[in-house]
């Protein structure tokens, strides 16, 4: 199936993500990129992107005609260059006009300009229309595609802000972008089990637990790892009732934590497994198996104005220390071929550009290749003007 993905703000990451997962990515401009995949594809599953649509192979009308009985819904987008607010009205009438003509029931949902945002697409129904009468249709350079996904805002949020164990301190990583990296490690067979070295509150491993992977945690820190018991556990907990409020009222408002959680749901019951341990990433002997290594790494103090050159060196000498021994020791354990993947620090300099760590020059030498994408750039994440960054290394063990 020919898959057209609306993409985050953050380009290279997102397509690097869908490249891990689907293999060749186009980078389509726009903001949207296409790829082919022979599964069903679940945006749940994916941080880094917002929409999700399938490609109509047959002439639109006919496509549109093939709609179940009853009213329809039509959302329309376009993301073509030059595409207006206007132009997408006067497309979405001329649409709703034919369809009357053929004796169909329509509402139209247009939005401010030539696209509809993912919120408007989420609570119209859109995009996940339960009985298939619902539609966001997309255009993009002639071609039509039909909605089959909208990222749900509302479901990041509430596992975002709903965990009972939060620690401002350790940084708060964004479930979407704990997804992206375990999403990084590539597709990884049902049940794989997931190690976070430095798991602190377990976000990477929550989001891990609800894409149907067993998890494994470790942190040196005593007290981290008690909340990321206390935070798997809640989600297990909430997971099922979830699933349970998610069936029983309305699914498009109140779907939980998401589709994704309403099969992991059904697996916590019985084989989900996870286990966490205190231990430093340095020297600590993982059980095996591990089968993929994604995790936030240490980043260093919380900076609020740009280091200095010196202040600079000195935390980055920390860190590449400590981070090289982690990869030292991972690599004496990791079956040849696993992937790791990690969000190390990088900080913002007087020239506005962010500075790493030289731990990639130093990644062949300690048992890795470095995973090249196509889309090339660096896989940074940071809002506007933060001061330490997160930049994404994606190695596998040789
Ligand atoms: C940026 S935080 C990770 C936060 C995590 N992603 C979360 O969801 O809360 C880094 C973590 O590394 C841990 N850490 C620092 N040095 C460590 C070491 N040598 N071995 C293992 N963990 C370490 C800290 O205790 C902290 O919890």
């Amino acid at each position: 199936m020919k898959y057209l993905a609306v993409i985050g703000r953050n380009k290279v990451l997102s397509l690097a993500e869908l490249e891990s997962l689907y293999g060749k990515v186009h980078d389509l401009g726009g903001g949207c990129a296409s790829f082919e995949s022979a599964d069903n594809v679940n945006i749940d599953r994916l941080g880094g992107c917002m929409k999700l649509a399938r490609l109509i192979e047959k002439p639109l009308m006919e496509w549109l005609m093939g709609l179940p009985e009853g009213k329809i819904t039509l959302g329309v987008s376009d993301y073509s260059r030059g595409a207006t607010g206007r132009s997408v009205k006067a497309e979405a009438i001329k649409l709703k006009k034919i369809l009357v003509r053929h004796g169909r029931s329509v509402r139209v949902v247009l939005g401010e300009g030539a696209v509809l945002s993912t919120a408007t697409v989420l609570h119209n129904g859109l995009g996940r229309g339960s009985s298939g009468r619902k539609v966001e249709l997309i255009r993009l350079d002639g071609k039509w595609y039909a909605g089959c996904g909208v990222q749900d805002i509302d479901a990041y949020t509430r596992r975002d802000q709903a965990r009972p164990a939060r620690d401002a301190k350790v940084g708060m990583l964004p479930p979407k972008l704990a997804q992206i990296l375990v999403n990084l490690c590539g597709l990884l067979p049902e049940g794989a089990r997931v190690l976070d070295p430095f798991c602190g509150t377990g976000v990477v491993l929550q989001e891990a637990l609800l894409m149907g992977y067993q998890v494994y945690g470790t942190d040196i820190d005593e007290r981290m790892i008690r909340y990321t018991e206390k935070n798997l556990e809640w989600l297990m907990s909430r997971n099922k009732e979830a699933y349970f409020v998610g069936r029983v009222q309305n699914p498009c408002r109140h779907r939980g934590f998401g589709a994704i959680s309403r099969a992991a749901a059904l697996r916590n019951t019985h084989e989900i497994a996870s286990s966490v341990s205190v231990g430093s990433a340095t020297e600590f002997v993982w059980e095996q198996p591990v089968d993929a290594v994604a995790c936030e790494a240490y980043l260093g103090p919380p900076l609020k104005t740009v280091p200095t050159e010196i202040e600079l060196k000195e935390i980055q000498q920390e860190i590449n220390s400590l981070l090289s021994a982690t990869l030292k020791n991972l690599s004496k354990q990791l079956k040849s071929g696993t992937p790791v993947v990690m969000a190390v620090p990088a900080w913002l300099r007087p020239n506005g550009e962010y500075e790493g760590l030289n731990l990639l020059d130093e990644t062949d030498n300690l048992g890795y290749n470095v995973k090249k994408f196509v889309s090339r750039g660096r896989l940074l994440y940071h809002r506007e003007g933060q001061v330490v960054a997160r930049e994404i290394i994606v190695l596998r063990k040789k």
